[in-house]
């Protein structure tokens, strides 16, 4: 076989993505074909975040037009593939159930092997994409690294030995980095999901303006913890109810409150990358799409860690797509690491696992 063709679907929370990447043992070339999403934002800007019920029926009608897009803008056809990829946690059941059962249904049909796939692996390993262009990548160069996962569920920093050795090095002990933008957001009533909506407003402000708390970056340890930060926007607002109608003083806000998110992640990470050695720093999720946390990672990296390579997901590969799963599992297949149909089941709750 001198190609392997692999698709990847995710529907882990609101967006119905499908992937094909295709490793060409002949040129060498390890290239992401095609990456098709749908977004279901509107939907759920109205209530100001997902409703589970809701995500699970949109991806429905979604799921087969996607994966037949995503073929299509690849020019392959399901006889081509080796293999279906797919997050099988975590996420919302029955958004992940929609995922997984078309992905077995296709590994079944085609009697090919199927590879579960852990979605913060996925983000993790998002930004290689565009750096891993070929398969013979020298890994003693790429590790150890280390990764920080940034999303709308998860924080985390990762300690990478190799492709699938993973540590967990931190982790958020109440919110996570996009829900503290969105439920800032919220109390400043901008849309869902507040991420962009904070970093937009945040352009007009002054970072400095207001010395919110930087929850933790004190702290031994790279644990996070982002609740006492929404706690302290949610009483500033509170005291100065004059604030809510001044864009002036809410764009203060809201550059103040990134600033604050952004300096905590970004110290621990260059503090854990330096503490583990790490040859690389990726950034990864939803949250890596804020400029303003790629800026800073990157300039802090090259002057705390010089040597070191910095690498960040292109915009559509940050938020949840099916290209970086089908690059998770690339790598899980180089190990054999395969199931059949009938022996993967989705898990809400699948944590990343450190290495035995
Ligand atoms: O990874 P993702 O698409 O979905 C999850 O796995 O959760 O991340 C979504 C999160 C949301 O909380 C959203 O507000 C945040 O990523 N996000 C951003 C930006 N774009 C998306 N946060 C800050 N700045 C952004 N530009
Ligand atoms: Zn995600």
């Amino acid at each position: 076989m001198s190609k392997i063709t692999i698709l990847a679907i995710e529907t882990s929370a609101d967006e119905t993505s499908a992937a094909v990447l295709q490793a060409n043992k002949q040129t060498k070339l390890l290239e992401l074909k095609s990456n098709v999403i749908h977004s279901q934002i509107h939907l759920h800007q109205k209530p100001g975040g997902i409703v589970p019920e809701v995500a699970a029926r949109a991806h429905l009608p979604k799921i087969l037009p996607t994966i037949t897009l995503a073929l299509k803008n690849a020019k392959l056809k399901l006889k081509d593939l080796n293999a279906i990829a797919v997050t099988a946690g975590p996420g919302l059941i029955t958004s992940l159930r929609i995922g997984v059962d078309t992905a077995k249904a296709l590994a079944f049909a085609l009697n090919i092997p199927i590879i579960p796939i852990n979605h913060m692996e996925g983000h993790l390993l998002s930004a290689l994409i565009k750096n891993l262009r070929f398969l013979d990548h020298d890994r003693e160069k790429l590790f150890p690294a280390v990764g920080l996962t940034v999303s709308g569920g998860h924080t985390q920093i990762v300690f990478i030995r190799d492709f699938g050795k993973y540590k967990i090095l931190g982790k958020t002990l109440d919110d996570a980095a996009g829900e503290a933008f969105d439920k800032i957001a919220k109390l400043l009533s901008l849309p869902y999901p507040g991420g962009p909506a904070i970093s937009k407003l945040a352009f007009h402000g002054n970072p400095q303006a207001l010395n919110f708390p930087r929850p933790m970056l004190g702290k031994k340890g790279y644990n996070f913890s982002f609740a006492g930060l929404k706690t302290a926007v949610l009483y500033h607002l509170r005291d100065h109810p004059i604030y809510s109608n001044d864009f002036g003083a809410r764009a203060d806000i809201a550059a103040s409150a990134e600033q604050a998110i952004v300096d905590v992640l970004v110290a621990k990470t260059v503090r854990a990358a330096k503490e583990y050695k790490a040859k690389t720093v990726l950034l990864g999720g939803g949250v890596s799409a804020n400029q303003k946390l790629r800026e800073t990672l990157g300039k802090e990296v090259q002057k705390k860690l010089p040597g070191s390579k910095y690498f960040i997901p292109d915009l559509g590969l940050s938020t949840d797509n099916a290209g970086m799963i089908a690059l998770a599992a690339y790598f899980h297949m180089q190990k054999h690491n395969v199931s059949r149909y009938n022996q993967i089941n989705a898990n809400p709750l699948w944590s990343l696992k450190s290495w035995q």
